[in-house]
């Protein structure tokens, strides 16, 4: 399947961005867009600049050059009609920790002009007996839950998602992969960061790995893992463990299984894999760093 949605123009593009910090450059010449409706997943190492981006798309930061569009506006201008169609879970968050939850969604719908019923959002969230609960009291993954509703309850057509279910107990975390599959069975566009590879894995059409600033690799989770490289056989004969790449398994298999039945032997833990998002992952962003 291809990433790339074919219905109309970019939601999200990003063209050459740099942000410089001082005499640190944290992002270098960035470029990608993303379609509406698509899910689009930044993967990378601590301080690879992930939220740096994020943030400049919703318009919380400034870049240093480049350019930048969400849904046709440039939001570093942090025009209201712009910010009012797109929603945030920001990396830190912890609003109003004074208010309820109910109190708190309540009042963030209440910025927006057409609003998603706020107790099917909190439930949604999976925070229904919590909603009395002063948000200052919530545990940690509890108040995640509750900036995921944040992010929610004003109905965009674009959420930006930094890190959404970091805390998320494994229940909680499998709901909030169903509510972000429903968004875009809505036709909602979903710039997602995280750490969780199986969770780029399970949501994104197209991921992104950044590693200092630059893109390293673009695509589909699946494509990313089977065009790094072919495929693993692995087995084991006669006590040594041996491990082959391959573009052609069938040939492969043959040739060595032919040659273990030749001499009465057998493989075991035969196995032929591709290599996951994971290892293309860690492939590339643990690397020595190229020197720019
Ligand atoms: N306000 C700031 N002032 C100075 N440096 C900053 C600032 N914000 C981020 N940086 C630096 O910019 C780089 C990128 O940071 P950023 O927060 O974008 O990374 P990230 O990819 O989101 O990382 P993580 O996975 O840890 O959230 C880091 O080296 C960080 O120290
Ligand atoms: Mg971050």
């Amino acid at each position: 399947m291809m990433g790339v949605v074919a219905s109309g123009r970019a939601v999200i593009e990003v063209a050459d961005l740099r942000k410089s910090y001082g005499p640190h450059e944290a992002v270098r010449g960035l470029s990608f867009t993303v379609s509406r409706g698509e899910v689009y997943g930044l993967l990378g190492p601590n301080g690879a600049g992930k939220t740096t981006t994020v943030e400049i798309l919703e318009g919380h930061r400034r870049r240093t050059s480049g350019h930048v569009q969400v849904l046709g506006s440039d939001p570093g201008k942090r025009a209201p009609e712009l910010l009012a169609r797109i929603g945030i879970v920001l990396q830190q968050c912890g609003l109003y920790p004074h208010l309820t939850v109910t109190e708190a969604v309540s009042h963030w719908a209440g910025l927006h002009a057409a609003p998603r019923d706020v107790d099917e959002v909190i439930a949604l969230v999976g925070l229904t007996d919590a909603r009395e609960q002063r948000s200052g009291t919530l545990s940690g993954g509890q108040s995640r839950r509750l900036d995921l509703a944040l992010a929610l309850v004003g109905d965009p057509e674009v959420l930006f998602l930094d890190e959404p279910t970091t805390g998320f107990d494994p229940a909680a975390r499998r709901a909030a992969w169903a509510t972000i599959r429903d968004l875009r069975a809505l036709g909602k566009t979903v710039l997602l960061t995280t750490h969780y590879l199986d969770e780029a894995q399970a949501l994104a059409d197209r991921v992104a790995i950044i590693k200092d600033g630059r893109l390293v690799a673009e695509g589909a989770p699946a494509e990313l893992g089977a065009g790094a490289a072919s495929y693993r056989v692995a087995y084991r004969l006669e006590g040594t463990h041996y491990e082959q790449e391959t573009e052609d398994p069938t040939e492969l298999l043959h040739r060595v299984t032919a040659e273990a039945l030749s001499r009465g032997q057998r493989l075991d833990g035969l196995s032929v894999t591709r290599p996951t998002l994971e290892d293309v992952y860690l492939g590339l962003t643990t690397e020595e760093a190229v020197p720019a």
